[in-house]
This record gives C-alpha cells, structure tokens and sequence, in this order.
C-alpha cells in the first residue's frame, strides 16, 4: 500500500515536472509553471520521506530534516537576494551543486554494489559526469563573477584534454569491470575533477553560456544514472528532463551564434581579427543631445528598441517602459529587438522586460524584427554591443563572423546607448559606432533615459 501510494506521488510529480517545464517555454506562464513543478518536487520528497520501505532510524530523519532545512533556507535567500546581472553566476553555483550530489551518491553508494555491474555502470557513470559538472561549474561561476577573467590555454589543450576525457572513461571502465575498491573511485573522483577543471578553463567570452547549458545537461544525466541506481522514477524523469532541456538549450544558442558545439568546446573565442585590436575601424563618431533625440523621437513613425547587457546592469527597465508608453501617446509605434543570446543568459531580456510589465507581443524575434528595420525610423540600442556588431557580417576575421545580428544598420538612424567606447562581451570593437548614420547617447542607460523621458514629457 505505501509502495503504490509512493509510486503515485512520483507520477503526480514526474507529471508537475513535464507541465512546469511546458509552461517556463512562455513568459506569462513561466513563473505558475515553476511553482507546479517545486509543488512537485515537494510531493516526491515528503513522499519518499514519508513512505519509504523498511524501518529508518529517527536520526537519519533528523539529518534529512536538518539537511533540507540548511538547503532551503541558503538557497530561498540567495535566490531573493540575486540581482538580476548575478542570474547565470546563480544558475551555475545551484547547477554544481546539482553535480555534487550525484558525486556524492556514487562516492557513498559503490561499496554496496563492487562486482555488481549494472549497479556499478550507473555508479561509476553518475559519479564521473556529476564530477565534471561540479568542478566544471565552479570554474564557471569563478569566471562568470569576474575571478577568472581571462580563458586559460594550456599549450595542445585539445589533445591534453581529450587524453584525461579518455583516461577518466577508461579508468571508469576498468574499475567496473575488475571491482576494483573504494580507493580506486576516490582516485576516479580527483580525475573527473581535473577533467572538469580543464574542460572549463579554456573557454571564455560568448561561449560561457553554452557551457553553462552543456554542464546543466550533464548535471541531468548525472541524476538519471541515480534514478536507474536506485530504481526511483522521479529521479529518472526529473534527470532526463534536466539533460534534455539543457542539451536542447545548448543547440539553439550554438545556433543563435552559428556556432557548432565542437567549435565552442574546442575552438578559442575572443581575441584575433582585425576588429578585436581595433584596426580597420574607420571614420568617427558622433554624439547626439538628449533634446535632439527627444525631437527626432517624437516626430517618429516607427521605433525601434534594442536592449542589451548594459539595460539590465543599469537596472533602466522600468524607465524604458515608460519612454515606449510617452511615444506610443505620441502615436509612434514602438517594438524591442530581442536577440537570443542578448544579456547574459537565455532569455534574459525578456524576463528583465517582463519584470517592467512590458507587453510581451512587443518583444519581437530576431528573425521577425530583421525585415522591419529597413521601415523603422530610429533604432534606440540600450547596453547591447555584440549582438547589433555588423563583424559578424562583414569581416571573415571576427570571432563573431558567421553569428546572426539585429540588422539595426537597415534603420534611417541609429542611436547607440552606452557609457563608453569600450568593447561588449566578446572583447571586441564595434564599426557600428562609426556608421554615419549612428549617434552615440553616451551615459549610464537609467540616467539617460530618466532625462529623455523627462525632455519628452516637455514636449
Ligand atoms: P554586450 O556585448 O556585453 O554589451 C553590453 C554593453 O553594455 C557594453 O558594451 C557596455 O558598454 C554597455 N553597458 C554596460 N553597463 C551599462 C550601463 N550602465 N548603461 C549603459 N550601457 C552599459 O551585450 P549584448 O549586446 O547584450 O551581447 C551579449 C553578449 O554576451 C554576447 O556576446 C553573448 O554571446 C554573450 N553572452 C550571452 C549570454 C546569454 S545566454 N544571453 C550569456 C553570456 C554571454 P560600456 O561599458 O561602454 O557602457
């Protein structure tokens, strides 16, 4: 009885799992959507608690029960406190986490199964991909805050890299098939770490997020291999759901870059080219005052705004919420740009957006927005850079050439917002700051649209 009423909650969660994670795919459903699957994963987890077989100490309860008081209280409070720049640096620390846990079931687990080789594959295989996912998290996470700046390359990174990938398998291998003893895994457990650390090291710039998708998707994986080891359902669903979305994830931003996942693993970003030490870039800028785009604004048909990174450090959200609504009464027809890769995580201008409430049919597509350009009078670029760099386009060089951009050039004019004329993400110049038809609105975002809202409302 209490074996088929565990077996129900795993079902009822396993499903909360698959209608979350449906409902996430859409920003209005998005946040009900990840309450039904943490409703979910609350049932699955007093439902083990509660309906385990056999007898367990009142101890062991105590422990588990302290155990998820510690986790929720660290994790409800980093959570609230996040700033939304933090957001990937979050994901990543949560996400190694994840791998730590599916590390730990194989490092407390394989003495109970030596010899045994189903048990001992699931084992052997959730440690060594939880592994890499932690360490490689960390790594991720020290570069994401900024500790790790720069991408490390070993010399023949590749070939070092791919020799400790085949050595930590190998090693696995022989360890499952000889029963080899506990100190055996442990040596397996320092390998993976290594093989995680340098597996991360070497990649930098726009490719962080595809890593960080690619480790979340390991993370995954990690968590079935418990599911098969244990028998239990939700660990299953919940693992393959995790690796599935993660590794899906991780296709469509290698797409938005035009990137294959080969190239972001073993190919180095950032640096080279003309247009990341600046040679080649013609011409001179211009600037323009906060009163003659305010004029040129308001006598506009159509305008554009394309957010980036820069909108969410300066937290200018709200306030270009309300510049869209002071020209949309001024009859001017206002849509935002968004770029998948824009920000610093999927989705991140949406849910900055979102947070604003601004509408969502507003935020149009890359590849619906693209046609529009040439019929849009201003374009307004906020604290974006790589993702309007014409490089990409124009020169075989970049490290970007080949990724997919807002086509803003196509606008009659083009206003760029930001503070300098220093480099975006992937540390290189941008020639759309010397297109002629390209004013710059130096400043901080908040700052100055806080004063263009200010000039339009005296108009
Ligand atoms: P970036 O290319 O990083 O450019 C952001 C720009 O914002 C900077 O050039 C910066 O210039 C400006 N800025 C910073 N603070 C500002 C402020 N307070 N006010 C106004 N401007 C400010 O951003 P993007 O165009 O959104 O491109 C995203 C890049 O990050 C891509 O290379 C992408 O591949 C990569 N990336 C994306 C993700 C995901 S999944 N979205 C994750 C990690 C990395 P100043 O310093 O001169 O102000």
């Amino acid at each position: 009885m209490k074996h088929n009423l565990l077996e129900i909650c795993y079902l009822i969660g396993s499903v909360t799992f698959i209608i979350g994670l449906k409902m996430m795919g859409n920003a209005k459903t998005a946040r009900k959507g990840n309450l039904i699957g943490a409703a979910g994963m609350t049932l699955a987890i007093l439902g083990t608690i509660l309906l385990h077989d056999g007898d367990v100490q009142p101890m062991v309860y105590a422990l588990i029960v302290g155990a998820i008081g510690v986790g929720t209280i660290i994790g409800w409070m980093t959570a609230k406190k996040v700033q939304m720049t933090k957001m990937p640096e979050l994901v990543s620390m949560f996400n190694g986490m994840g791998g730590a846990c599916a590390a730990l079931i194989g490092l407390m687990e394989y003495h109970n199964y030596i010899g045994q080789t189903g048990p001992s594959i699931a084992i052997v295989l959730g440690m060594i991909i939880g592994t890499i996912s932690f360490s490689g998290s960390i790594i991720a996470f020290l570069k994401l805050n900024g500790t790790m700046n720069k991408p490390i390359r070993l010399p023949s990174y590749n070939i070092i890299n791919t020799i400790v990938m085949l050595g930590v398998f190998g090693f696995g291998t022989y360890i499952i098939y000889s029963g080899a003893d506990m100190s055996m895994l442990y040596l397996l457990f320092v390998c993976a770490i290594i093989y995680g650390i340098l597996f991360t090291i070497p990649i930098g710039g726009a490719d962080m997020p595809v890593v960080i998708s690619l480790l979340n998707s390991f993370t995954g994986l990690a968590a079935a291999s418990g599911g098969f080891l244990y028998d239990n359902k939700i660990m299953l669903t919940g693992g393959i759901l995790v690796g599935s979305a993660g590794t899906l994830l991780t296709l469509i931003m290698c797409k938005a870059m035009n990137r294959p996942l080969s190239n972001v693993i073993f190919g180095a970003f950032g640096g080279g080219g003309a247009a990341a030490t600046g040679d080649g870039m013609k011409g001179s800028i211009k600037d323009i005052s906060i009163t003659d785009l305010a004029v040129l604004m308001n006598y506009s048909k159509k305008v554009v705004i394309v957010p980036g990174y820069g909108l969410a450090v300066a937290q200018a959200q709200h306030v270009i919420h309300e510049l869209e609504l002071l020209l949309e009464e001024r009859g001017v027809e206002v849509k935002y740009a968004i770029h998948p890769v824009a920000g610093r995580m999927p989705g991140h201008m949406n849910v900055l957006l979102a947070e604003a409430n601004v509408s969502y049919d507003k935020l149009i597509e890359m590849e619906e927005i693209n046609p529009e350009f040439p019929t849009t009078d201003v374009v307004l670029v906020v604290g974006a850079n790589d993702v309007v760099n014409p490089a990409a386009h124009n020169d075989p060089s970049s490290p970007i050439y080949g990724m997919p951009i807002l086509d803003v050039e196509n606008a009659r004019h083009i206003i760029v917002n930001k503070r300098s004329m220093n480099a975006g993400y992937a540390g290189i110049e941008n020639e759309l700051f010397y297109n002629p038809k390209t004013s710059m609105l130096f400043g901080d975002a908040k700052s100055a649209l806080t004063k263009l809202v200010t000039e339009l409302k005296t108009m």
